[in-house]
């Protein structure tokens, strides 16, 4: 009784003297306040950084003033990127780049994604639905769902989440000047596509990859979204030992049962793809592109009524080789749990 009305006050941002003993306050209140003070004191320096045999993140951040061993990759990174003004590679890269590369290179992946469907190794995605509920009301009632009912999603709803999340919205004319000449090869048609979250430079380096476990219609296998088609890649049909070796390593806490996971959606990097242009830039603009397309998915799993968290704990390097992605030139960044409630 006596907690409860201590909560109430605490909620109306009340607070009382509450009395006890040397004792008490050593046991129940100094443990939490000194990790507080400690985690938010500004650099607590150790000096045995360095002898430490594990290299946790802490270890890193005590030795981060002093330690030449003990460095973050992102600290490394930070350091070295866009370094001053009179660094000027950027500036040639993104230059030297013109829109009519990117218009070339996009071209391929049209060329790419016809090559699966004449192939036959591609499953044409139903029409999305037409989500026309109020943004507002749904980005305020976004919230991670970790738990699901293990229903199946159907088409329709995978082919809702694709298509807001990083299917094609619109196109970009790369020559609206008519400044390039009309040529053979690449005729006059300058024109791009673009797509529901933004990219840098329009380069779409992000690929997403799904591990369908739970849709109607769909057997159990990775899949690779295509959006200019809208519609998927066959990448592999999974056997029960397939399935098995997957939730092997796929274990993402006590919490998230893998088995009711509609769809596991991996934003597989490709950086050559942005970082021929922006050089370490690249990185960074990846990871950004990668929280806007997770964003948009947590925003139309919301709209709806579907299930949907971000999930950091993946089995970077085992889930890549599983994909049979080479590990140099893709890389897994983010991973999207989507599921019915
Ligand atoms: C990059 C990233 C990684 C995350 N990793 C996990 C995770 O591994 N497990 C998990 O349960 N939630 C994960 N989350 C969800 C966060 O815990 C969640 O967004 C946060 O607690 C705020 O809650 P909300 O999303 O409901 O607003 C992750 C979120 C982000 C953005």
């Amino acid at each position: 009784m006596k907690t409860k009305q201590r909560e109430n006050t605490k909620a109306e941002g009340k607070y009382e003297k509450v009395r006890m003993t040397f004792d008490e306050l050593q046991e129940k209140e100094i443990p939490i306040i000194w990790s507080i003070i400690d985690f938010s004191s500004n650099i607590p320096l150790s000096i045995y950084t360095d002898s430490t045999v594990v290299k946790t993140s802490e270890t890193c951040y005590r030795g981060s003033m002093i330690s030449e061993e003990s460095r973050l990759i992102g600290e490394e990174y930070l350091l070295n990127a866009k370094k001053s003004s009179i660094d000027i590679s950027l500036p040639i890269g993104t230059f030297s780049y013109s829109s009519l590369a990117p218009r070339a290179s996009l071209s391929f992946r049209h060329y790419f994604e016809e090559e699966i469907h004449k192939q036959n190794r591609a499953i044409k995605l139903p029409q999305y639905s037409n989500v026309t509920v109020p943004i507002g009301a749904v980005i305020r009632s976004r919230r991670s769902i970790r738990t699901f009912s293990g229903e199946k999603l159907s088409m329709k709803e995978l082919s809702t989440v694709l298509y807001y999340g990083d299917g094609v919205s619109g196109f970009f004319d790369h020559n609206p000047m008519g400044s390039f000449e009309t040529t053979e090869s690449l005729g006059d048609d300058y024109v791009s596509a673009v797509r529901c979250a933004p990219s840098g430079g329009g380069l779409y380096p992000i690929y997403l990859y799904l591990v369908i476990l739970n849709v109607d219609g769909l057997e159990k296998g990775t899949y690779r979204y295509m959006p200019l088609t809208h519609s998927l890649e066959i990448v592999r049909v999974y056997d029960d030992k397939d399935i098995e070796e997957y939730l092997s390593f796929t274990n993402l806490g006590r919490e998230i049962d893998m088995d009711k996971v509609g769809v596991a959606i991996y934003y597989v990097y490709n950086i050559y793809e942005n970082s021929r242009k922006y050089d370490d830039m690249g990185l960074q603009f990846a990871m950004i592109e990668a929280g806007e397309i997770s964003e948009n998915i947590h925003l139309i799993c919301t709209a709806e009524n579907l299930a949907s968290c971000d999930v950091g704990g993946f089995e970077k390097a085992q889930t890549e080789q599983f994909f049979g992605i080479d590990s140099l030139t893709e890389h897994i960044i983010h991973l999207t749990l989507v599921a019915k409630r």
